[in-house]
């Protein structure tokens, strides 16, 4: 199903039963209002103006629209901010960040808890029960523009107290973190700062720690949301639009909380973001990186528990990247049935109408800011009709699963020991060879059980648990753990048994000493008698076990054991195909090696193929496939969708 980001406050009133009339002429069924609106919900404090907002809910009831609801609290209006200024955050560098674009709050203000809650009770006790209201989206993008980390002093006892509830005592802190180094030890917990403005590095686990308390915080502040819609609202869904692999939160843990995740996908505007940070091969400027908007696809699905939806759909050129380029025609398709492919409920465009002011008037939508109809529309009703043709069976589990971890991209944040060593780009390369490899991949968070797949990738995980590796050791399938897993404690020390710490249970190594290398290649790893480059980091390994592959001075960089496999060395994505296809051949796994921007995607017994290429490429269809869309040859910027018959 289909839906479109509306914001109806901006076009004022007569507009409202047109716009939603067209949108369900283009065959949309979802729109999704208010995140913004809270000045024209309250436009002073306590006398509310409903009558736009009835209006809007009650013409969406009429032409069987369905609303998704969501909470204003991104953006608290002027006269909020001036009677309660303890709510704006502080940056890193202890400067208040002023009013005047939004997310200007910060989620420890009691004061602001307590008008969220209000606020959120208003809406919810008005429209709770409207029978337009399908569902609620809670805030907007948490963590956008830098906001998960505020550094006030509201966050600085919140911390404190998480600290005492956490530690108990200060000498257990002092031990935890280790401040006898460099005599940082604390008498109380009122002692303890937040980690900024220091001299040179704060503490890994005072960081550590309060990177936790963070993401801890989010999750408290969207829990005061969602009890008061459940309490109002009851038989809606609530979700939240969490943003493209962003590391700052817990996403599984927040969602626990939800009914499902959503995420917002613009895959031009991710790819020239992720251009600034880190090199990405296979990529096509007008049609994106064929692996990052998949990757979120099938994390936010692991996170939402099987459960996800696209909230913002890139539809046309945005304009928040380095550089803002034009969705190749049929963009927009193709990404909308990726998005199905990998098992999303709905897609929902982002915005209906380009506004002519403010920040985003440089920001496509479905219609130009005069209404008329932008390139998107045309594709949006492609799929639209299309969809109705074709039904989408259920998806099965994959017969591989990644797993992915926030404390682990913290790990790496706070000591990334080089340059290019960070969490993210690792995991996209994981996750690229075994799409290149034609595989459909689950994403699971280390809590998941693990069970059924065949082959389980742990790109890397710092903080390795005993029940963790509990779970895992009664796992059946190939396992394969990346450089770095097993090295820190959860207090981020250094295990007493040396990395991988607690993984010594499965794999009988230890890690005596690494080494960072540069972004280019330094070093070589050979591997069945091929040759590999390696950037960025290695270890040295001392063990029983005769190596799999040996770097360039002879020492081993590749063990494997009972199926289970270590990785003493940054891989790069040549090594990762090679390796990770010998691995699934020996699990009885099918794999097809694509070529280059060509994907597949299984949705129950339908296979779905997606040309990211400028180049016709040829799907690896069996001669007796039925083709419900596309065919054998698939032009630039096409879909194909077959049905394999025996
Ligand atoms: C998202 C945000 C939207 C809009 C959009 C522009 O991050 O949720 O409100 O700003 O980006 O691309
Ligand atoms: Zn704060």
């Amino acid at each position: 199903m289909l839906g479109v980001c509306y914001y109806p406050e901006q076009w004022g009133r007569e507009k409202v039963k047109e716009d939603l009339s067209q949108m369900k002429d283009l065959g949309l069924q979802f729109v999704r209002i208010g995140e913004f609106a809270w000045s024209r919900i309250e436009p002073h404090p306590g006398l509310f103006d409903w009558e736009w907002l009835d209006e809007v809910l009650d013409t969406a009831e009429s032409l069987g629209l369905k609303i998704v609801l969501g909470t204003p609290t991104a953006t608290p209006p002027k006269w909020l901010i001036d009677r309660y200024p303890d709510i704006l955050p502080v940056d890193r560098e202890g400067r208040i960040r002023q009013f005047g674009s939004r997310r200007h709050y910060c989620f420890s203000s009691p004061s602001y808890q307590r008008e969220s809650c209000r606020i959120v009770q208003a809406i919810a006790s008005r429209y709770g029960r409207h029978p337009a209201v399908s569902g609620w989206q809670t805030d907007n993008e948490y963590g956008c523009h830098d906001t998960t980390r505020c550094y006030c002093p509201r966050c600085r006892e919140a911390f404190q107290r998480w600290l005492k509830a956490r530690y108990k005592t200060p000498e257990a802190l002092n031990r935890a973190w280790g401040t006898v180094f460099w005599s940082q030890e604390y008498r109380s917990f009122e002692e303890v700062e937040l980690p900024n403005l220091t001299v040179t590095n704060p503490n890994p686990a005072h960081l550590l720690d309060y990177f936790r308390f963070a993401s801890d915080q989010v999750r408290a502040f969207n829990r005061l949301q969602v009890d008061i819609l459940r309490a109002y609202s009851p038989g809606r869904f609530i979700t939240h639009n969490f943003m493209g692999a962003f590391t700052q939160f817990d996403h599984f843990a927040l969602t626990e909380d939800l009914d499902f995740a959503s995420w917002d996908s613009y895959p031009l505007g991710h790819v020239e973001w992720g251009r600034k940070f880190y090199e990405l091969r296979e990529y096509f400027p007008h049609s994106g990186h064929p692996d990052i908007a998949p990757l979120n696809h099938d994390l936010y699905r692991g996170v939402g528990r099987g459960r996800f939806w696209v909230m913002e759909q890139q539809a046309g050129p945005v304009q928040w990247a380095p550089r803002n380029l034009s969705p190749a025609p049929g963009m927009v398709r193709l990404w909308t049935w990726e998005a199905f492919a990998h098992g999303a409920e709905v897609v929902s465009y982002f915005r209906w109408r380009q506004a002519p002011f403010a920040q985003e008037q440089m920001h496509t939508g479905l219609l130009r800011p005069d209404s008329t109809p932008d390139t998107g529309f045309a594709e949006v009703a492609r799929v639209a009709r299309e969809l109705a043709s074709i039904p989408l069976p259920p998806l099965k589990p994959s017969q591989v699963a990644l797993v992915f971890d926030y404390e682990a991209a913290w790990v790496f944040e706070i000591e990334p020991l080089g340059e290019g060593i960070q969490y993210l780009p690792l995991v996209l390369s994981f996750y690229s060879a075994l799409r290149r490899l034609g595989l459909d991949v689950d994403i699971l968070s280390p809590q998941s059980t693990f069970s059924g797949y065949r082959l389980l990738v742990i790109p890397s995980l710092p903080i390795l648990s005993e029940a963790v590796v509990e779970r895992l050791s009664t796992f059946q399938g190939a396992i394969v753990f990346g450089p770095r897993t097993g090295s820190k404690t959860s207090h981020f020390q250094i295990p007493r048994e040396l990395p991988p710490g607690p993984l010594q249970k499965l794999l009988p190594l230890r890690i005596v000493r690494v080494e960072s290398l540069g972004t280019f290649p330094e070093d070589r790893v050979t591997w069945k008698g091929k040759q590999y480059p390696v950037s960025r980091w290695r270890e040295w390994v001392e063990t029983s076990l005769s190596p799999q592959g040996i770097l360039q001075d002879g020492k081993g960089a590749i063990f494997g054991d009972n199926n289970r496999y270590y990785l003493a060395f940054w891989p790069d994505d040549t090594f990762l195909l090679d390796f990770f296809e010998e691995l699934a051949q020996k699990a009885g796994i099918t794999t097809t090696r694509l070529p280059e921007g060509l994907r597949l995607r299984r949705r129950g017994d339908l296979i779905c193929a997606f040309n990211y290429s400028p180049e016709n490429r040829e799907v690896p269809a069996k001669e007796t496939a039925q083709f419900l869309l596309g065919g054998r040859i698939l032009p630039p910027y096409e879909v194909a969708i077959w049905r394999e018959t025996l």
